[in-house]
C-alpha cells in the first residue's frame, strides 16, 4: 500500500486556492482515464496479455537453469525498468540464479572489452530488447555479443539462447526473429520504452532474477483511487512549476531504490521535457546526498521541490545506543530533512510504501506512469513521443553513413 502526504511539508507553498483553477482540467483528465482515450493506460491487459505472461512464467525456470549469465541488451526504457525493479527487490549479496548483466547502454570500448572477455567462458542466454529494432547502442552490443555467441554455439543451440523482445510487426529485430525462428516477445504497440516495465520488456528479466512478477503486476492492478492520487500529485507539481520550481528531486532513503530514481528520471525527462518546457528530474539517495546535493536543496538557488519515497517497515537492526531500530532513525531523518528543506523553501511531497515488496513496487510504477502522462497533459506536450532523443540518433547515423 502507498500513503501520500502532499500537505505536511508543502502546505505553505501550494494553497487550496491554487488548486481551484485545475478542477475542471482534472475532471476532464480523469474521465479520459476512466472511459476515454487514456483508458488504455489504466488497464493491466494493455501492458501484458495473459498469453505473454504465461510464456514468460513458463520460460523462467528453463532460463534460470540453462545459463549462468542472462544478458539483457537494450537502452533507455528497454532496460531501465527491469534494472530498477531488480535492484530494488534483490538481496545485495549472494543473489541466486544466473547473473543478470546489462549491456548496450553506452559506446564505451572499455566496458565492451571487459564484458566480452568476461562472457567468453560463461553460459549465456541473451535477451535483446528494442521497440524500434534500430537503436544504435543496442545494435552495436547485439552484433558484438552475437559474434561471441556464434563462436560458442551452433545455429541450433542459438535458438535456445537468443530471445528477442520487440515490436509485434515491424523492425529489424522482428524480421530476425521470424527468419531465425528465435523465441520472441512483443512490446505492445502503444507502449513506448519508458512505460514498458510491466510489459515483457521488464517482466522477463525481472522474472529471471527470481522476483515474483505475478505479485508485481498484481500491485499495479488498476485502481481508480490511484488515478485520483496521480492527478492530485501532478497538479501539485504543476503549481510548483508555475511558481518557478523547475527542478524536482526524487529522494530515497534506501540505496536499493537508486535505480528506481534513475527510472523516474528517464520517465519524467522523456515524457515532459519538450518544447522548452518541463520539470528537470534529479535524484538523491539519502542520507548520503545530504552531504552533497543536500546543501543545494537547503540553501541553493530556489528552483527545487522534492518528492521523497519512504519505506515504513524495513529490516530490523537494533541500535542499542539509542534503544531504537535503525529504520526508525532513518524515518526520523526523512521527516526532519523534509522539515529542514521546506523551511529552506524546498517544499517536499512524501510518498510512503508500507514495505518494499513486489506489490508496492508494482503499484509505484503504475502510479508514476500515470503522473508522468498527466503532467505532460498539464503543460500541453505530447507524453508519448521523445523527439529530442531521436535528434542525436539521426546525427550519429548521418555521420556513420
Ligand atoms: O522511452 C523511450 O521510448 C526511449 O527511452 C527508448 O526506450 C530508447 O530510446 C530505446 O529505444 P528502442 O527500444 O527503440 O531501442
Amino acid at each position: 500500500m502507498i500513503n501520500f502526504d502532499f500537505h505536511k511539508y508543502i502546505g505553505n507553498y501550494v494553497k487550496k486556492e491554487d488548486k481551484v483553477e485545475y478542477l475542471e482540467k482534472a475532471r476532464e483528465i480523469k474521465s479520459r482515464f476512466i472511459e476515454g482515450d487514456l483508458k488504455y493506460w489504466n488497464k493491466l491487459e494493455s501492458f501484458i496479455s495473459s498469453q505473454e505472461l504465461k510464456k514468460i512464467v513458463n520460460m523462467t525456470d528453463y532460463i534460470r537453469s540453462n545459463c549462468n549469465v542472462f544478458l539483457v541488451i537494450g537502452i533507455g526504457g528497454s532496460y531501465m525498468g527491469s534494472k530498477a525493479v531488480i535492484e530494488a527487490l534483490s538481496p545485495m549479496y549472494d543473489r541466486n540464479g544466473p547473473e543478470i548483466l546489462f549491456l548496450g547502454t553506452n559506446l564505451c570500448s572499455e566496458e565492451y572489452f571487459e564484458t566480452l572477455e568476461y562472457l567468453k567462458d560463461k553460459e549465456i542466454i541473451l535477451n535483446v530488447i528494442s521497440k524500434s529494432g534500430k537503436t544504435l547502442e543496442t545494435s552495436i552490443a547485439f552484433s558484438l555479443v552475437m559474434d561471441l555467441m556464434k563462436e560458442k554455439y551452433t545455429e541450433e543451440e542459438l535458438k535456445d539462447r537468443i530471445i528477442i523482445t520487440t515490436d509485434p510487426e515491424k523492425g529489424d529485430l522482428r524480421e530476425l526473429a521470424n527468419l531465425k525462428d528465435y523465441v520472441s516477445f512483443t512490446i505492445p504497440e502503444l507502449i513506448g520504452g519508458r512505460f514498458s516495465c510491466l510489459t515483457p520488456v521488464g517482466l522477463l528479466p525481472i522474472a529471471v532474477s527470481g522476483i515474483n512478477i505475478i505479485k508485481l503486476i498484481e500491485g499495479a492492478r488498476i485502481s481508480y483511487e490511484r488515478v485520483d492520487r496521480a492527478i492530485e500529485y501532478a497538479v501539485i507539481r504543476d503549481i510548483m512549476y508555475k511558481k518557478g520550481k523547475t527542478v524536482e528531486a526524487f529522494t530515497v532513503y534506501n540505496p536499493k531504490l537508486y535505480y528506481f530514481t534513475e527510472w523516474l528520471k528517464q520517465l519524467f525527462a522523456e515524457t515532459q521535457g519538450k518544447n522548452k518546457k518541463g520539470i528537470l528530474p534529479i535524484s538523491c539517495v539519502n542520507t548520503r546526498d545530504l552531504h552533497s546535493l543536500g546543501q543545494f536543496l537547503q540553501d541553493g538557488h530556489d528552483i527545487i521541490f522534492e518528492t521523497v519515497i519512504g519505506i515504513d517497515k524495513d529490516k530490523m537492526v537494533t541500535l542499542d545506543q539509542y534503544d531504537m531500530e535503525l529504520n526508525s532513525l532513518n524515518k526520523i531523518a526523512l521527516d526532519k530533512v523534509g522539515l529542514a528543506h521546506s523551511n529552506g523553501n524546498t517544499p517536499t511531497n512524501i510518498i510512503t510504501i508500507d514495505e518494499k515488496n513486489e506489490e508496492t513496487i508494482g503499484e509505484l510504477i503504475h502510479f508514476f506512469i500515470l503522473v508522468s502522462i498527466v503532467g505532460a497533459l498539464l503543460i500541453d506536450v505530447n507524453p508519448f513521443d521523445q523527439p529530442g532523443v531521436e535528434e542525436y540518433k539521426k546525427l550519429i547515423n548521418e555521420e556513420l553513413e
